[in-house]
């Protein structure tokens, strides 16, 4: 580092210690960082240097010295608890060369020889798992290294975290810890489906297993698919003599372990481990951000100890991230289903982490203004696990002397309306919904596609019945004729009474899907379906008060404001009214659950009393089975369900007609059975 006086290192220290907590909010609470790890590791290191050279500087609050937490600010919902041992973070490095100061460190300190375990550092969120007696007793996250979130209920829905344990001398109690993580096959669906309904998508797959392990709906949280793996365990007197060891029969107990870890008896041979680990890790499922190693030998990891925030028995070797550089030929402004306006860049194709690159997303006009991008520059694309590459900066030394600064447009390039700008989402918007054809057309697209009313229809049709004007809005659709169809090019009988077949049957889709076809603001899939679950009807949902609204799970003032603006408007309403007159679903049809099993086919069962779930819910389960539900018992009724306080008069008249009486538990074995 250059010469540097105190006076400025103390402004400098200053800068950087507020900016570091910045990032670090950004990164554990918000999961929304916005520079990347690498930039963030370089400010660290500068801060570090920084503090040895004037210790007067290093504060004990420095970020040096903590580990960034993702306690959240104001939290009710979780309940904080302390660590028995201090949750850590690792010391880094992204030189193959500091690793043989690190071996140095250690030989300092111990004669005895020592040997490592080479491991993948998984990107995703840290965990400490507590087990008492071989059962899940509590899950913490790292929170501010000294107390966590506990999340334990919100871990028994991640399947790889076992409850209970099996196997032989299971200490009484331990603590394992690990990373909770989400495969890029998830976090690419999660993403799709996000974007698909407006709400911002995860940066990375680390932020979205953070995001999704601190969800408060467990359904939701089972569908984000998130996975976990343990590399760390702490107790009193535990028996073992290595790490690998301890970790070995960690798995045999039946605990998710990596099965890529590696001894190495020597620094040299660990970095063979990365040398390899740095180009295969692109074909592993899920995202690495380094490799860890670690002293194996745990009376030597006792002698090195800690320090304030870090193990002295440990090192993590960071990958940088793969970038490409590349000319950026033009930018294109994509008109969304909402109208959001979104840059996307067309590049000069490039080979990137095995894919050819040629369109990266520039987010919004401040992402634009931020990079200073200029049409034909020299820009770096990052990929990340995100699905469009971004680009993270320009190389300004290659700027050519003809680059031209780009115009964010003023009207809509498709309609030409004026734009406006949405201060919350930073994003610019074409206000003519009800006339852009772009967004006509992607409100068709939305409303026909698989997961909303699943009509047999493709973008050109939706194309061409807009440009022959026979679809304005969305209940058109249900007003087509084979005659209008055959007007089409390369239509004939055939696809025209497929496409009306398909027509007909989309008005037995179920409300939650109708709710979600036609098209809300931030009203994706699964929040359609909490809506329904509570709301049965849609005149239910329309007469709700914002408050009542904001009592359904997930459901927050975003939400609440873009179902009560899109009621709010006679045209709306007119639409719903036209689709429930051609037949369409717009409340709970009770029999009309998910199909689970066939296992009650040909029962009919009556219930009785109260359950450990509500009576309807018992009803539509029953239904799933392929169960039917009747009021009374008579001849024809197979079993009499019987809950808490059930009626006497039900259960007499089942002991007269020999009807035979379950429990909720049998019902619970003859449906799982
Ligand atoms: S060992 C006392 N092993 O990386 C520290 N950490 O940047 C014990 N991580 O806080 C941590 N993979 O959340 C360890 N194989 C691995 C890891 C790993 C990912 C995470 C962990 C740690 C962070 C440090």
């Amino acid at each position: 580092m250059a010469k540097i006086t105190k006076i400025e290192a103390e402004a400098r220290v200053a800068a950087l210690k507020s900016e570091l907590n910045t990032h670090n909010y950004n990164y554990y609470v918000l999961n929304n960082p916005s520079i990347s790890d690498f930039e963030f590791d370089i400010m660290m290191q500068e801060l570090q240097t920084l503090e040895k050279m004037f210790p007067e500087l290093a504060t004990a609050d420095s970020p040096t010295q903590k580990v960034g937490s993702d306690l959240e600010k104001d939290d009710t919902e979780f309940v904080q608890v302390a660590h028995k041992y201090p949750m850590l973070s690792l010391g880094n490095t992204y030189s193959k060369g500091e690793l043989v100061d690190f071996e140095q460190r250690i030989e300092k300190v111990v004669s005895s020889a020592h040997t490592f375990s080479c491991e993948l550092k998984f990107d995703g969120t840290a965990i400490c798992l507590t087990y008492r007696h071989g059962t899940l007793l509590r899950a913490l996250t790292r929170g501010d290294g000294s107390k966590g979130d506990d999340v334990t209920r919100n871990v028994l829905n991640i399947k790889s975290i076992p409850t209970t344990l099996k196997g032989q001398n299971i200490p009484e109690e331990f603590e394992i810890r690990g990373e909770i993580f989400m495969p890029y096959k998830d976090f690419d669906r999660l993403n799709a489906e996000r974007e698909e309904d407006e709400q911002p998508p995860f940066a990375n797959p680390r932020n979205a297993a953070s995001g999704s392990l601190k969800l408060l709906n467990s359904n939701q949280m089972r569908e984000r698919g998130l996975d976990c793996v343990l590399y760390h365990i702490l107790g009193e007197r535990l028996p073992f003599k290595t790490h690998l060891e301890a970790i070995e029969t960690a798995h045999s107990w039946g605990l998710p372990v990596s099965q890529y870890s590696k001894k190495a008896d020597s620094i040299e041979e660990a970095v063979q481990y990365i040398d390899y680990w740095e180009t295969q890790r692109k074909f592993l499922p899920f995202a690495t951000d380094g490799i860890v190693i670690k002293v194996n030998e745990l009376d030597i990891q006792r002698q090195l100890g800690f320090t304030a925030k870090s193990p002295r028995w440990a090192t993590a070797y960071k990958f940088k991230p793969e970038q490409a550089l590349t000319p950026l030929l033009s930018i294109d402004y994509q008109v969304g289903r909402t109208g959001a306006i979104t840059p996307v860049a067309n590049l000069s194709p490039v080979q990137l982490s095995g894919t050819v690159v040629k369109r990266a997303s520039l987010h919004n006009k401040d992402q634009m203004d931020l990079l200073d991008i200029h049409i034909g520059d020299f820009v770096y694309v990052e990929k990340g696990g995100e699905i469009i590459p971004k680009i993270t900066g320009v190389e300004l030394s290659k700027r050519p002397a003809n680059a031209t600064v780009p115009h964010f447009p003023e009207v809509c390039p498709d309609c030409g309306a004026t734009l406006v700008r949405d201060e919350d989402q930073a994003k610019h918007f074409c206000p003519n919904s009800d006339n852009c054809p772009t967004q006509i057309k992607s409100k068709f697209i939305h409303f026909i596609s698989r997961k909303a009313m699943d009509i047999l229809a493709g973008d050109a049709t939706i194309d061409a019945l807009y440009s022959k004007g026979y679809i304005r809005e969305l209940p058109d659709l249900y007003r087509i004729t084979p005659q209008m169809l055959l007007t089409l090019d390369g239509w004939q009988q055939k696809s025209a009474d497929n496409f009306l077949e398909s027509i007909n049957k989309s008005k037995s889709v179920p409300y939650e899907r109708v709710l979600y076809a036609i098209g809300i603001r931030h009203i994706g899939e699964t929040n359609a379906k909490l809506l329904a679950d509570h709301f049965k009807s849609i005149e239910a949902l329309m007469s709700a008060p914002r408050e009542e609204l904001l009592q359904v799970d997930e459901i927050g003032d975003i939400m609440a404001d873009s179902l009560i603006s899109y009621f709010e408007r006679e045209k709306n309403r007119n639409i719903i009214e036209q689709l429930k007159n051609f037949g369409l679903h717009f409340e709970v049809d009770e029999n009309d659950g998910q199909h689970l099993s066939e296992r009650l086919a040909g029962a009919t069962i009556v219930i009785s009393g109260n359950f450990s779930i509500s009576r309807d819910e018992m009803k539509r389960l029953i239904a799933a089975h392929g169960g039917k539900n009747a009021g009374s018992v008579s001849g024809n009724t197979t079993y009499l369900l019987a809950g808490d306080k059930s009626g006497p008069e039900k259960m007499k008249k089942a002991e007269r007609l020999g009807t035979k009486v379950i429990s909720e538990d049998e019902f619970y074995k003859i449906i799982n059975d």
